[in-house]
């Protein structure tokens, strides 16, 4: 897949379905992340992968998702990502930490999408217990959560109107509003 074709077709997605993915296809993800830009080449990140079964089940309770989606929800038992990635970071004294995990999760979920997988950066999770169950020792912050697994949803983009809030129609096709380019474009001048 053409990076741009995978710019495009990448959306969030939280339904999956449970065939498991393969550890050197997570692991290619974060060889991915490995090599994003680093600022100063400071490379602060580590990445823990979780697929097993027990592991996956005690983190997706530490995960909120769609807060745009009422009433609450989350995905069913079946729905649920069948791995993780979770983004640690050793130097949160590093200024520019934050834009290093923008671009190494960019990477890892634009090579899932490349893979054939469904991707979705969560950061409104637990971090204290995500820490506990992973055993994440205290040396390392957990940034965020990325959760992946075989699509079982879909997800299309809407031209922006009025709200940024996602929303789900009737067949539970998830609509995402974003700007138009002509309204974010600036050509040589503002105005
Ligand atoms: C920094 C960041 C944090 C996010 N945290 C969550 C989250 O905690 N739960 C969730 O369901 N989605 C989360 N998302 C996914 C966004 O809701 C999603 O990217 C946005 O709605 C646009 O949809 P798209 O990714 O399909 O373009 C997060 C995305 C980013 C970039």
């Amino acid at each position: 897949m053409k990076v741009y074709d995978a710019i495009i077709s990448r959306r969030s997605i939280r339904r999956f379905h449970q065939k498991p993915v393969n550890l050197e296809v997570i692991k290619k993800c974060v060889n991915a992340a490995r090599l994003a830009p680093s600022a100063a080449n400071l490379q602060p990140l580590e990445y823990c992968i979780v697929t097993d079964k027990i592991l996956c089940a005690h983190l997706f309770e530490t995960l909120s998702w769609a807060a745009y989606i009422q009433p609450k929800w989350v995905p069913k038992e079946e729905e649920r990502p069948t791995a993780y990635i979770v983004v640690l970071v050793r130097d949160t004294q590093n200024p520019y930490y934050e834009r290093d995990v923008g671009f190494a999760t960019e990477n890892i979920v634009l090579t899932a999408e490349g893979e054939g997988l469904g991707s979705c950066i969560l950061c409104n999770i637990e971090r204290v217990k995500i820490q506990d169950i992973c055993k994440i020792p205290m040396t390392h912050a957990v940034d965020s959560v990325i959760a992946l697994g075989y699509k079982a949803e879909t997800s299309m983009v809407e031209d922006l109107k009025d709200s940024v809030k996602y929303w789900r129609d009737e067949r539970n096709i998830l609509h995402v509003p974003k700007r138009r380019l002509d309204d974010i474009i600036h050509i040589n001048m503002f105005s």
